[in-house]
């Protein structure tokens, strides 16, 4: 296991690498002006709205806000992690990646970590040798409708009965779970009699085990191996592997709640199904999920727990909701799981089944008024307060507009602005506006995108610390700028933009990064321009400082003697 990548490499490769280049090697771009232009790769549309910067080496789409530095494209358009897409650029510049030693896995714990994986990549061997030996093992997947191939693909094995079965080190076999010690020491198989379904990382290296009875008398029906060293639950999706393995091409991913179900519908053809491991998905499953495919179906018995489980996954979906991104909830008729469902009724049936797939803002819907009406006014201020931490949580316009539509259906009337502050929806400004419109070039802005140009202007700009307790938007995330410049002097465009990446205003600040102001050619000098607007911001804090002490006067309260210079002051310059 190899450690953490320095950040300075990747700030190296970032500054190295040409974002132009490895974006026009899979998307062909257009030169306009000084940025290249696409349609975007991300989202359908007919005119270009995909532009990439060569100065400041990222790209944003003025259509669905994707945005990012070569690496985040690597990980978005070609479906990497963030280690493979940096691997990916380091080959390109023929660098070798290094990795940090004080936080990676000791030698020892590393070396601990390879005798696991080939424990268990044994362990997974044996089992799949004694399916081959077992008729009833066999008979048993038969009579499920798995064949020889899919089993082979999911690497299916079987468990015989029997407590002392498996040989290896025993310290080996204890700590990847698959021995049990009981109190006095005693140690035994934890998986006996069971059809045996290796987890696999994505990498294909096997972790642990899912193992399911075929003797109908015994329990638990399933049991899983217990986390260790390379095995954390929640981070884990069964089936990735063998996703990843069989199609080039996922344009929907279906999630659902057992093994079964994974191996039934790749049986079945469809290859790009998943299942957690008997724990509800977790957001940073779903987000890598989201990275995968931009479509998710997530696929639940009808029956009340598949609810209860369908709705755990919307809750965790909300945060991962980006442009084009989409989330669904298949619910099966009458007691089916996916597994029985396409068994019985076929690929057509289920993809049929998929389409009418409930969308995740009605089911938001049905879930909050399940136990709730709107014809009193009582019960529509109660859908709104239940509605409100939901919708709160959504960043993605086009979703909020769609969920706002939807609760004027359901309660048969017009949405004023009232309305809209009771469920938190504050008419932001100019910021969610697609473009910023020329007028619009607020000194903020315009101090933002140049510093973003060319980060040493920062040196032109004296102290702002006072600016920040003034009340002007977006004076902090312009603080924090020039905070991040003082702190790493020299620093390029490109890395200064993926400082912010994750930041609560990310999409704002590439959005306004990705804009050439209005007032700026070509070959414009962008220090007076910058020094301008820096001028105008002290100005307007000047002018608030003013109307801040005159008020207080014409209140009748005393200024003390620093607020009287400063008044005076301030008066002379007005
Ligand atoms: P289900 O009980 O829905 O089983 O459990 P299933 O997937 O339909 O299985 P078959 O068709 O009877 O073989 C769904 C998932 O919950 C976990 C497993 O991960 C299983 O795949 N589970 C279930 C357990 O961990 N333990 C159990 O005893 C049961
Ligand atoms: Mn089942």
């Amino acid at each position: 296991m190899a450690g953490k990548i320095p950040r300075s490499f990747i700030d190296d490769l970032l500054n190295r690498v040409d974002i132009v280049e490895i974006i026009d090697a899979r998307v062909p771009l257009k030169k306009k002006g000084r940025e290249y232009w696409a349609c975007c790769p991300f989202h359908n549309e007919k005119s270009p709205s995909f532009s990439v910067s060569p100065n400041k080496q990222f790209y944003h789409c003025f259509g669905c806000q994707a945005h990012g530095n070569a690496i985040s494209f690597l990980m978005d358009y070609d479906h990497m992690d963030f280690v493979e897409a940096v691997e990916a650029l380091a080959q390109h510049l023929g660098v070798e990646v290094p990795h940090e030693q004080g936080h990676a896995p000791s030698r020892a714990e590393d070396a601990q970590a390879q005798s696991l994986y080939s424990t268990l990549e044994q362990c997974s061997r044996y089992f799949q040798d004694q399916l081959k030996q077992h008729s009833e093992a066999i008979d048993y997947l038969k009579h499920r409708g798995i064949s020889g191939g899919t089993a082979k693909a999911f690497a299916i094995g079987f468990a015989p009965a029997g407590w002392n079965n498996l040989s290896g080190d025993p310290q080996q076999l204890l700590q990847s779970g698959m021995l049990v010690q009981n109190d006095s020491g005693n140690t035994y198989d934890r998986f006996r009699h069971r059809i045996m379904f290796p987890i696999r990382d994505r990498r294909g290296r096997t972790i642990a085990f899912g193992g399911r009875i075929i003797n109908p008398e015994d329990n638990p029906k399933y049991l899983n191996s217990p986390e260790s060293p390379v095995f954390h639950k929640g981070e884990e999706i069964y089936g990735l592997y063998e996703m990843k393995q069989a199609s080039s091409q996922i344009n929907q991913i279906f999630i659902t709640e057992g093994y079964m179900d994974v191996v039934a519908l790749a049986e079945h053809g469809l290859s790009t199904a998943v299942a957690t491991l008997g724990t509800a998905i977790n957001g940073g499953q779903i987000e890598k999920l989201f990275r995968l495919c931009k479509k998710l179906v997530f696929c639940f018995d009808a029956d009340q727990a598949g609810r209860k489980a369908a709705w755990r996954a919307l809750e965790n979906s909300l945060a991962a909701l980006k442009e084009g991104r989409i989330a669904r909830f298949l619910f099966l008729p009458d007691g089916h799981d996916p597994d029985t469902f396409i068994k019985q009724h076929g690929q057509q049936a289920f993809l049929q089944q998929v389409t009418q797939a409930t969308t995740l803002t009605e089911f938001l819907f049905d879930e909050l008024l399940a136990q709730g009406e709107t014809h009193s006014p009582e019960g529509r201020a109660e859908l709104l307060d239940k509605l409100r931490p939901y919708y709160q949580q959504i960043s993605l316009p086009s979703l909020k507009h769609e969920i706002l539509r939807e609760l004027e259906k359901r309660l048969s009337m017009k949405l004023d602005a009232d309305l809209l502050r009771i469920i938190g929806d504050h008419p932001q400004a100019e910021i969610t506006k697609t473009v910023i419109p020329e007028q619009h070039w607020t000194p903020t802005r315009l101090a933002i995108n140049l510093l973003l140009q060319q980060p040493s202007l920062a040196e032109t700009a004296g102290n702002l610390e006072e600016l920040a307790e003034a009340d002007i938007p977006g004076i902090d995330l312009l603080l924090q700028i020039l905070d991040c410049i003082h702190e790493e002097p020299g620093i390029s465009s490109q890395n200064l933009l993926s400082r912010f990446q994750g930041h609560p205003h990310e999409e704002h600040l590439f959005k306004i990064a990705a804009m050439t102001p209005a007032m700026q050619d070509e070959d414009s000098d962008i220090q007076p321009m910058f020094i301008d607007a820096i001028d105008r911001l002290r100005a307007k804090y000047a002018d608030s400082r003013f109307q801040r002490l005159q008020q207080k006067l014409l209140n009748g309260d005393d200024l003390d003697e620093r607020e009287k210079m400063e008044y005076s002051q301030l008066l002379k310059r007005s």
